[in-house]
């Protein structure tokens, strides 16, 4: 029996000193010192020694036992402390290297000077409305009073997908939609995008931005369009900023008008960028026609109002002195990157 025990100990000694993980470990303390462990079942024999001999194995089984339980300890000290080494080495971490910088993106300059014309307008108490891209040949012409054979319709070249429904050649239907579902008084801008079926080259692009102005309301006149449209443009281009009004026609204003700003690069001289012109049109307006009034369920006998449109693209342009229209949708990063 003791020679067994010997036995014990040094296979426990053996199993011990090949165990890498600390689970083997638990199934030695299980498979040597558990219930139905090696030295237990020695343990269980002690009956059959002799009253001498028992004192003598009894003493040995205990060192055995406690020499096993140390040797475990010791054991799961070694391992847990080379695996730790061992996580500290793979999850090394050289505080010393050069970081990385984060790529930041920027806004798009049609978003810049967008919102900048949003912000001037909701200063002036204009809410911003939406509308859908794809519309009805009733909410794009139509109600806009540009019945079907009207000449207008072919300066816009217009992406049919049927022949009711189409892509909007211009943010106008909006003025539609609003004055459909809200009495005056009315007071928006819409900007979105338009499409018409142009060719792209340095000026033209098949997809590009208006903004659309409506002010509906009692006794509106020309001189609140003229107001409202100065203090615009003075705020976007500064303050001392000429702006001039010319009569022009639109289908749904009447009188209507475009307005020029006197070149800030000539100041009326005549310059490349104003093409010796002196001046820079910038956006189309009028006074709602009544037809459109009455299309919406206004009444024009009581209710007046005006309606201006520009193009994003070409105020963006003249502000930071762009000449190709391509660049804004190319995403050629180097071009983005000077905003
Ligand atoms: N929709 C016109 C266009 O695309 C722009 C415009 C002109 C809109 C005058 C208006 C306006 O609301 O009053 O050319």
């Amino acid at each position: 029996m003791k020679q067994q025990l010997e036995e014990i100990k040094s296979r426990a000694a053996a199993a011990l000193a090949n165990a890498k993980l600390p689970q083997e470990i638990d199934e030695l303390r299980v498979r040597f010192l558990g219930k139905k462990g090696e030295l237990t079942g020695i343990l269980k024999q002690m009956g059959k020694l002799s009253p001498e001999e028992r004192p003598v194995i009894g003493q040995l089984a205990n060192e055995v036992r406690s020499w096993i339980e140390t040797d475990i300890e010791t054991r799961l000290t070694e391992i847990k402390a080379s695996q730790m080494a061992a996580r500290l080495e793979s999850e090394k971490l050289d505080v010393t290297l050069p970081g990385k910088r984060p790529q930041f993106g920027a806004k798009h300059p049609l978003s810049i000077v967008l919102d900048e014309i949003k912000e001037i307008f909701i200063g002036m108490g204009f809410e911003i409305a939406d509308g859908p891209e794809v519309e009805t040949d009733y909410y794009n012409f139509e109600a806009l009073n540009i019945p079907k054979d009207h000449p207008a319709r072919d300066t816009q070249d217009t992406f049919y997908i049927n022949d009711n429904i189409l892509l909007r050649t211009q943010t106008s239907p909006v003025q539609v939609r609003v004055m459909e579902q809200k009495k005056p008084p009315i007071r928006i801008i819409s900007p979105g995008r338009v499409y018409r079926s142009d060719a792209l080259d340095a000026t033209h692009s098949p997809l590009f931005h208006q903004i659309e102005g409506l002010v509906v309301d009692k006794g509106i006149t020309f001189a609140d369009l003229k107001g409202t449209l100065e203090t615009f443009i003075k705020r976007l281009y500064g303050e001392d900023s000429v702006v001039r009004f010319r009569p022009h026609h639109f289908p749904f204003t009447e009188p209507s008008a475009e307005v020029d700003v006197q070149c800030f690069n000539c100041k009326g001289e005549g310059c490349r960028l104003c093409k010796g012109e002196g001046w820079i049109e910038i956006l189309g307006c009028g006074m709602v026609h009544p037809k459109v009034l009455s299309n919406c369920g206004i009444d024009p006998e009581v209710y007046s109002g005006f309606a201006l449109g520009m193009g994003l693209e070409r105020v963006v342009m003249r502000r930071y002195n762009i000449d190709d229209i391509r660049l804004f949708y190319e995403n050629d990063v180097r071009f983005l990157k000077q905003f």
